[in-house]
């Protein structure tokens, strides 16, 4: 069967029903966002076992039990594959048990493109070893990583990207206002969990914030997972639980929560 999807539609194409923008016509201030002009250091190191955010800027090259900095190109390995893992559930229900290696594979290779959106990608550092990764969005980080249908259909098929689509379609409603930050996923590696980087990174996200003038911070988590007692012990309340059939059917669990924190 001969399948020609040119012009070649990238899901911001899709879910903003416009024609294609895959020749990266992307937001203009992300065109320009250059990380290396933040005034906010990129690393920071925490102490664990502290109920306040207690940091101190430091270097990267600093030691620390946890240091939270900006991903770099010899993390994208590490983070694709935290962050496939991440969603395991999500994304094993979307494209089948026999397909996760590909899609790890996929979005590596996706995130290795995406220059554009690195300086949203977050790596944890525990001991000097990669242990946990964050994306976080804001206003008009629409235009996400530079997916295309052809490519993902070369490497999960076409059940596959059907429900890649389907579960990226599940939270259409995920606009980013001008004053809030979303965080897309929060990860860490199984070996390093329980040891505060989820914490660590969480506080990163509302430091980002407060640095861009946001007022709040958001994110979606399925009702029955344990990491809801992480962020409501990180200062997030349930605003509303969001379910429909259609989420059921693309991410195989039904029952969402959306948490806000203000800042
Ligand atoms: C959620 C997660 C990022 C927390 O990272 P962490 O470094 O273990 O977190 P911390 O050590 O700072 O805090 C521990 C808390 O994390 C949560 N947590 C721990 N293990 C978890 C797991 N396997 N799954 C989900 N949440 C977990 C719990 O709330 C835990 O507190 P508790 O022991 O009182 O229940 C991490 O466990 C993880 O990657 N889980 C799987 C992916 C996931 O569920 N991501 C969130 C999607 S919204």
């Amino acid at each position: 069967m001969m399948l020609n999807w040119e012009p070649r539609y990238c899901i911001y194409c899709v879910q903003n029903q416009v024609s294609a923008c895959c020749k990266k016509s992307y937001p203009e201030d992300l065109k320009d966002m250059d990380s290396t002009k933040t005034t906010e250091p990129s690393a920071v190191t925490f102490q664990p076992g502290t109920t306040r955010s207690r940091f101190q800027t430091a270097p990267e090259t600093e030691q620390g039990p946890i240091q939270i900095r900006k991903m770099e190109p010899q993390d994208i390995e590490f983070t694709g594959r935290i962050i496939v893992e991440a969603f395991h559930d999500k994304v094993e229900h979307a494209v089948g048990k026999s397909r996760m290696e590909d899609m790890t594979q996929l979005f590596t290779k996706i995130l290795r493109r995406s220059t554009h959106l690195w300086h949203r990608y977050h790596v944890a550092m525990y001991e000097g070893k990669p242990a946990g990764a964050m994306v976080i969005k804001f206003h008009d980080d629409n235009a996400i990583e530079d997916f295309q249908c052809c490519e993902t259909l070369s490497h999960v098929g076409c059940w596959g990207c059907c429900g890649i689509l389907c579960m990226l379609f599940a939270f259409t409603d995920i606009s980013i206002g001008a004053a809030e930050c979303y965080v897309d996923t929060v990860g860490v590696d199984a070996d390093y969990r329980g040891k505060g980087i989820g914490k660590a990174l969480m506080e990163r996200a509302d430091s980002e914030a407060r640095q861009r003038g946001c007022t709040s911070v958001f994110l979606w988590v399925k009702q029955s997972n344990r990491a809801v007692r992480l962020y409501e012990r990180q200062g997030f309340v349930i605003t509303h639980p969001f379910g429909t059939w259609f989420t059921g059917f693309a991410t195989g669990c039904r029952d969402w929560y959306n948490m806000e924190k203000k800042l």
